[in-house]
């Protein structure tokens, strides 16, 4: 997730669950090939983090195929993911992102680039989806497809078309229907996934094989521990007191701070503490101050006299963290949707910051 599972975040979650796959935030594939040294530190790893696993975005099937090989003759990545579930309306406006799947063609020829890339060095790629850009163009189907011709080793759909944005559920339904129409590589399931019984339940319904997951990570790493705890059968830990979650917010602040330089990650971190406190019932005042803060003293300072018994509301697992606005209006180049068959490529190439999928 862009602006979030960053090098630090995902040491993190490794304490909580190692073995699991943690993938990186996103990077743009013009940037990797230009070279941009905002992209270089976004494509950090653990000394010990394995997979590394990048996360990479382009429509043009000729950088995102440069990007990839460089990625890979300089040995920095173990798996290469592609966001094709971007909903931005700078990245969508030009043909990019969640547009892409619209175009068939298009999205086949991208594919075939990147997994050409990545194979002679054995680094596998997946993807990411939408169900499509609105319910009346509804495209994950013939993506998965397309992305089993092309030698993708798995995918993973968020169950939300562009136009839904983060509102609303996911529709587990339509996980269901790409599984029961892939079956030659993993199928995996996104959205919706807050609390371990979640992905249980996800897997039990769709039959998906595995779980990709987003918003229900923030503020909560240890979620990745109760997935594993869950998925073996296992009985999930009760939900952490405030003391002890705020013993995981110091602890990941701390790791930022080592990753970005205190200043920086400090004012970076004003969302993780939000995010940490929802659900423990603390006070507005005492959540402005968190989200002000500049310095670690200053964090420590304000953990300091919290009542670490405190525990987080009933339902508070749910709370809905990070984005959560849509239905929104998808901004697409004029006439876009009037050939769907063409191949031209989006000249997204300006396009650096990004928000994700
Ligand atoms: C802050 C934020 C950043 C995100 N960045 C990305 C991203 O870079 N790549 C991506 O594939 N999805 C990204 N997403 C989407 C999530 O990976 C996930 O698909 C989405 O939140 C739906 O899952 P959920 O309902 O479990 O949250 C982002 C979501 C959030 C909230």
């Amino acid at each position: 997730m862009a602006g979030v599972t960053n090098a630090p975040f995902r040491t993190l979650c490794r304490e909580f669950a190692p073995g699991l796959v943690y993938v990186n935030e996103m990077v743009m594939a013009t940037a990797v090939v230009h070279g941009n040294s905002k992209t270089e530190r976004m494509m950090t790893f653990g000394a010990d983090e394995q997979p590394r696993s990048l996360q990479i975005y382009g429509s043009d099937p000729v950088t995102l195929g440069e990007a990839i090989r460089k990625l890979c003759d300089a040995d920095r990545v173990d798996h290469i993911d592609i966001n094709f579930g971007c909903p931005a309306a700078k990245v969508t406006r030009k043909g990019g992102g969640a547009a892409v799947p619209a175009k068939p063609n298009l999205m086949r020829a991208i594919l075939r680039e990147a997994v050409a890339a990545a194979t002679p060095y054995a680094v596998p790629v997946t993807i990411k989806f939408r169900k499509g850009l609105f319910d009346s163009l509804l495209t994950y189907i013939e993506t998965g497809r397309i992305a089993v011709d092309e030698g993708v080793v798995a995918i993973a759909l968020h169950a939300r078309t562009a136009e839904q944005h983060y509102a609303g559920s996911a529709d587990w339904n339509a996980i269901a229907e790409l599984k029961a129409a892939v079956h030659e590589i993993p199928v995996l399931g996104n959205g919706d996934i807050w609390e371990a019984a979640d992905a249980v339940a996800m897997m039990r319904e769709t039959g998906c094989d595995g779980v990709v997951v987003g918003r229900g990570c923030l503020g909560r790493p240890w979620l990745f521990r109760d997935l594993v705890e869950a998925l073996n059968g296992r009985p999930v830990p009760a939900s952490p007191s405030l003391g002890e979650a705020c013993a995981v917010m110091a602890r990941h602040g701390h790791l930022l701070a080592g990753h970005l330089g205190e200043n920086l990650a400090m004012r970076d971190f004003r969302k993780h503490t939000s995010w940490y406190l929802t659900g423990y019932p603390v006070g507005g005042e005492t959540r402005r101050r968190f989200a002000n803060i500049s310095t670690l003293a200053e964090l420590e300072d304000l953990i300091a006299p919290l009542d670490p018994t405190i525990a987080l509301v009933a339902g508070g697992e749910r709370i809905r963290r990070g984005h959560t606005n849509g239905p929104i209006r998808v901004a697409l180049p004029d006439g876009y949707l009037d050939h769907l068959d063409d191949v031209t490529v989006p000249d997204d190439s300006h396009v650096m910051a990004l928000s994700g999928g």
